[in-house]
């Protein structure tokens, strides 16, 4: 360096060092060409090492990996989570990296302590199984709205869907990473447990509801929110049905894990504890005799929750569904709500005599969501909303 930029420097200052004039002769005439030389060599350096890094980046990516080493080992530098906080936070984000083996594996972890040592308030999540858009979410905004801190929002879609909800929606970045799910085939029962585990990551949820994107709650939210938590029994519907759509389906191969006094069908729409849905990611028992032995016409999405889940824990089910679906207009699919069905009879007949138990006692409020409605039912809905639903 020094010797670089003296020849600047001399020029600068033709009387400096004048007493030692013949070597400061031949300086000038050497310099330029050495300092040439060292450039050429720099030049050539340079370019070499430019062409060495893009191919190795190219064809290797070190210098992501290098880079990765550099942020990895700077981070306790700047924040090293070590009390309680790491292992009760919910994760920040909910894009991971985990395949379907490793997410289950993670969200099976428990503690065998059952009393929380911090204030844990439970949590509604609110999982959202979906092929994309969410035309009713304005409804769903409307029915969160306030009630921050006691629910969690998961949405499952195909995964070439890209939602564009902005920061202020519940909706926003709830998105779990998901793949192609079939109607009545495991893929189905895959998606559901994958909603069931990314949820699992937040210790703060207690109750795990699955909804589709035509389902609406029916009730104000501190109503279903303490309806819900208040529970004894899990809202999973589970009954033996004798008939060819019922046991008919059973599969002899699924024994000796389950026979055919054990089997039961229920509708999807189910609601499970965090007990509960542990053992649904947990299971290994039976995923693989309904994987193999339950395809259509068994459609295992009827059957292995509340199968797998009266075996295991019947004694915690209420074996009924707390979303209300119309099956009176007959045929293979429930009815469908429009615009023109959101009247006020409409709500009347929705809020209408219902009988069942809650906690052991006859009620007569037992459905605490309703499908099927169209995404024109969404503007009487909300016009309507405050006077029936209490949001
Ligand atoms: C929710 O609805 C119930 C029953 O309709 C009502 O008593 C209660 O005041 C409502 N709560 C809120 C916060 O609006
Ligand atoms: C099915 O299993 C139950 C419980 O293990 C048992 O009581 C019943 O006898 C079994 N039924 C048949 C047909 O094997
Ligand atoms: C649900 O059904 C099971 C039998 O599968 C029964 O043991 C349990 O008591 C039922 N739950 C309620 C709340 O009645
Ligand atoms: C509960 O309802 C059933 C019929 O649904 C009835 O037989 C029973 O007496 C009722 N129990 C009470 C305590 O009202």
């Amino acid at each position: 360096m020094q010797q670089r930029a003296m020849p600047m420097e001399e020029g600068k200052d033709p009387g400096a060092g004048a007493g030692a004039g013949g070597i400061r002769t031949s300086q000038y005439k050497a310099m330029p060409l050495r300092l040439l030389q060292l450039f050429v060599l720099f030049l050539a350096f340079s370019i070499t090492f430019a062409v060495i890094s893009i191919y190795t980046i190219r064809h290797f990516g070190i210098y992501y990996s290098v880079m990765d080493t550099v942020k990895s080992s700077f981070q306790p530098c700047l924040e090293e989570p070590n009390g309680l906080e790491q292992w009760i936070k919910p994760p920040s984000n909910l894009i991971h990296t985990m395949s379907d083996k490793e997410l289950l594996w993670r969200a099976s972890f428990t503690s065998r302590i059952k009393q929380y040592p911090f204030k844990r308030v439970p949590k509604i999540a609110f999982m959202f199984l979906t092929k994309g858009p969410l035309p009713l979410a304005p409804l769903w905004e409307k029915f969160l709205k306030g009630h921050e801190g006691l629910y969690s929002v998961y949405v499952h879609s195909l995964p070439s869907f890209h939602s564009d909800f902005p920061p202020s929606s519940v909706f926003f970045g709830r998105h779990i990473p998901s793949q192609v799910s079939e109607w009545g085939r495991m893929s189905m029962c895959d998606a559901e447990r994958r909603l069931i585990a990314n949820a699992l990551l937040d210790i703060s949820n207690e109750r795990f509801i699955l909804l589709s994107e035509s389902c609406i709650p029916i009730y104000n939210f501190s109503l279903i929110y303490h309806y819900i938590t208040k529970s004894k029994y899990s809202f999973t519907g589970a009954f033996d049905d004798p008939g060819p759509f019922g046991r008919g389906r059973y599969n002899e191969n699924m024994a000796p894990e389950v026979n055919i006094t054990q089997w039961r069908k229920g509708s999807q729409w189910f609601e499970v504890n965090r007990k509960l849905a542990i053992s649904i990611v947990q299971d290994t028992t039976f995923y693989p005799k309904f994987e193999k032995f339950c395809r259509p016409a068994c459609y295992v999405d009827e059957h292995y929750f509340p199968t797998m889940l009266s075996i295991e824990a019947s004694n915690q089910l209420a074996n009924r569904s707390i979303t209300w679906v119309d099956w009176s207009r007959g045929g293979a699919h429930p009815a469908t709500f429009g615009r023109s069905d959101i009247t006020d009879e409409f709500f009347k007949r929705l809020a209408g005599k219902q009988h069942c138990t809650y906690n052991n006692k006859n009620s007569t409020m037992c459905f605490l969501f309703a499908r099927k409605f169209a995404p024109s039912a969404l503007e009487p809905l909300l016009h309507m909303s405050t006077k029936y639903l209490g949001y």
